[in-house]
C-alpha cells in the first residue's frame, strides 16, 4: 500500500524533533507518499541501535548502510595491516589491494608532524592592529593557563596549549587581528577541545586588542597535523619503465593543472574518506583540510609526488593534514567504527593518520597506473557491471552471471543487462 502524499505538504512540523524515529518516519511517509516497502526499509536500522542513531543526529528516521570492505596486502612501517573502508564506489577497495600487492615486500613508510590543531579568534575594529598583535603575544602565559584550564584531562594525557600566533589580515572592512591557539589534542580530533578554548579566550582577546571578537572556531586547514607516507614500486613489478614514466607524466599533469589535480586528489580521497568514514571520523573536516592544503601555494595542485629514484624505480609520496581521532563523537560510540578501529589495531590517533595517508597513496598509485595504461574503465566496468546487473533486477547467482556476460560483450548498459537477464532466466 502506498500512503497517499498528504494534501497539506507543509515542512513546518511542530515538535518533529520530539517524536520517535518511527513516528517521524510515518509523518515523512505521509508527506512524501512512500510505499510500504520504502517505509519498512527505512524503519530497519540494521546494525545501528535506533536509540544510538537518534542520539547521534537530529530528526532521525532511518540509517544509510554503506558497505565496509577490507583492503588486504598493506604493510605499513613494517607491520601488516588490514584496512576497513566504507565506500559506495566500486573499485576503491580493489585499487588499494592491487597497489599494495605490487610493493608488499617493502610496503609503506609513514610519519606525522604532530597532533596540533588550530583554533582561530577573529577580532575586528581594532584601532592599532600591529600593537594589538604584540599585546596578545605578551599574554602567552595567561593564554596557556586559560586554555589548559578548559581541558585538564587533555593536559593529564600530555596534550594542551602549545603556542599562540597572531596574524593580521587585510580585508575590505579593515585589518582583522586573528589569534591562533595551537593545541595538542592527542588522540582526539580536537574540534570540541579547541572550540571551547577559543570561546573561553574571546573576551580577553577582545579586551587586549581593543576590538570586537566575532568568530571563535577551529581551522580545518590542520597544517600542524600533517600525515605523510612514502613507498617505492620497482619498475619491473609495475610493468616496466614505460608504465613508470606514464605514471610520472600523470603526476606532472596533476601538479601543473588544477583541473586534473581536482580529479587526481578526488581519487586520493576515495581511499582516505573511506577509512575516515569507517572509523567514525569527520570526512568533511579531512576533505576540507586536504583541499585547502593542496591550494596552499595559491595554486591548487597534487597531494602526491612521483619521481624516479636512483635505482630507476618509482618513488611516491603524499603529505596532507589528517585531523582524525579515536575518542569523541561517532568514533567512540558507533559500534561499526569501534570494530573497524579494532581491525586496524590502532591505539593512537597518530597511527590512524599514518595508515590513512598510506591508503591515500596506494589509491592514487592504482588510479595513475590504470590511467597511464589501460584506462580505468576496464577494471571499473567489471565491478560496475554488477551494479548494473542488480539494477536490471538480477538477484543471487544471476548477478555474477549477468555481470560477466555484460563485460564479455563489452556493453555494460542497463538495456543490455535487461536482455541478458532475460536470456539467463530463459536458460
Ligand atoms: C574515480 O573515482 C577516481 C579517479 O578519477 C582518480 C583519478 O583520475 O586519478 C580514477
Amino acid at each position: 500500500m502506498t500512503i497517499a502524499a498528504g494534501s497539506n505538504r507543509s515542512s513546518r512540523i511542530a515538535g518533529f524533533h520530539k517524536l520517535s524515529p518511527r513516528e517521524r518516519l510515518d509523518l515523512v511517509a505521509g508527506f512524501a507518499g512512500l510505499d510500504d516497502a520504502q517505509v519498512t526499509h527505512l524503519a530497519n536500522m540494521g546494525n545501528l541501535d535506533p536509540v544510538l542513531a537518534d542520539k547521534l543526529i537530529e530528526n532521525v528516521i532511518g540509517t544509510m548502510n554503506i558497505p565496509v570492505g577490507v583492503a588486504t596486502n598493506m604493510k605499513i612501517d613494517g607491520e601488516d595491516v588490514l584496512i576497513p573502508m566504507a565506500t559506495e564506489e566500486s573499485s576503491v577497495v580493489a585499487a588499494v589491494c592491487n597497489a599494495a600487492k605490487q610493493n608488499y615486500e617493502t610496503g609503506f613508510f609513514t610519519s606525522v608532524s604532530g597532533n596540533l590543531m588550530i583554533a582561530q579568534v577573529q577580532a575586528v575594529d581594532v584601532a592599532d592592529p600591529a600593537g594589538a598583535r604584540i599585546r596578545i603575544l605578551e599574554k602567552r602565559d595567561e593564554i596557556k593557563a586559560a586554555c589548559d584550564a578548559c581541558d585538564p584531562v587533555l593536559v593529564s594525557l600530555g596534550g594542551g596549549f602549545r603556542d599562540v600566533e597572531v596574524r593580521l589580515l587585510d580585508t575590505p572592512s579593515g585589518t582583522m587581528v586573528v589569534t591562533h591557539l595551537i593545541v595538542d589534542t592527542r588522540d582526539a580530533m580536537g574540534a570540541n577541545a579547541v572550540n571551547t578554548m577559543a570561546e573561553k579566550l574571546a573576551p580577553a582577546i577582545a579586551a587586549w586588542s581593543g576590538g570586537r571578537v566575532y568568530l571563535r572556531i577551529l581551522s580545518n586547514l590542520a597544517d600542524r597535523r600533517l600525515a605523510r607516507a612514502r613507498a617505492v614500486w620497482k619498475a619491473a613489478d609495475i610493468g616496466g619503465e614505460a608504465v613508470r614514466d606514464g605514471m610520472i607524466s600523470a603526476y606532472e599533469f596533476a601538479a601543473a593543472d588544477p583541473y586534473r589535480a581536482a580529479t587526481h586528489n578526488k581519487g586520493i580521497m576515495n581511499g582516505i574518506s573511506a577509512v575516515v568514514l569507517a572509523t567514525g571520523n569527520d570526512t568533511r573536516a579531512v576533505e576540507a583540510g586536504a583541499h585547502a592544503f593542496a591550494a596552499r601555494s595559491g595554486r591548487y595542485t597534487s597531494l602526491t609526488t612521483y619521481e624516479v629514484n636512483k635505482d630507476g624505480n618509482l618513488s611516491a609520496s603524499i603529505e596532507l593534514p589528517l585531523a582524525v581521532g579515536l575518542i569523541g563523537g561517532a568514533t567512540k560510540v558507533h559500534p561499526t567504527a569501534r570494530a573497524c578501529l579494532a581491525i586496524l589495531g590502532v591505539t593512537t590517533a597518530e597511527r590512524l593518520a599514518r595508515i590513512i595517508a598510506a591508503v591515500g597513496l596506494a589509491q592514487n598509485f592504482s588510479a595513475l597506473k590504470a590511467l597511464a595504461t589501460t584506462g580505468i574503465q576496464k577494471g571499473h566496468m567489471a565491478l560496475h557491471a554488477q551494479n548494473i546487473a542488480m539494477m536490471a533486477g538480477a538477484v543471487g547467482e544471476e548477478i555474477d552471471r549477468v555481470a560477466r556476460l555484460l563485460v564479455e560483450r563489452a556493453s555494460v548498459r542497463m538495456d543490455v543487462a535487461q536482455k541478458v537477464l532475460e536470456e539467463v532466466r530463459g536458460g
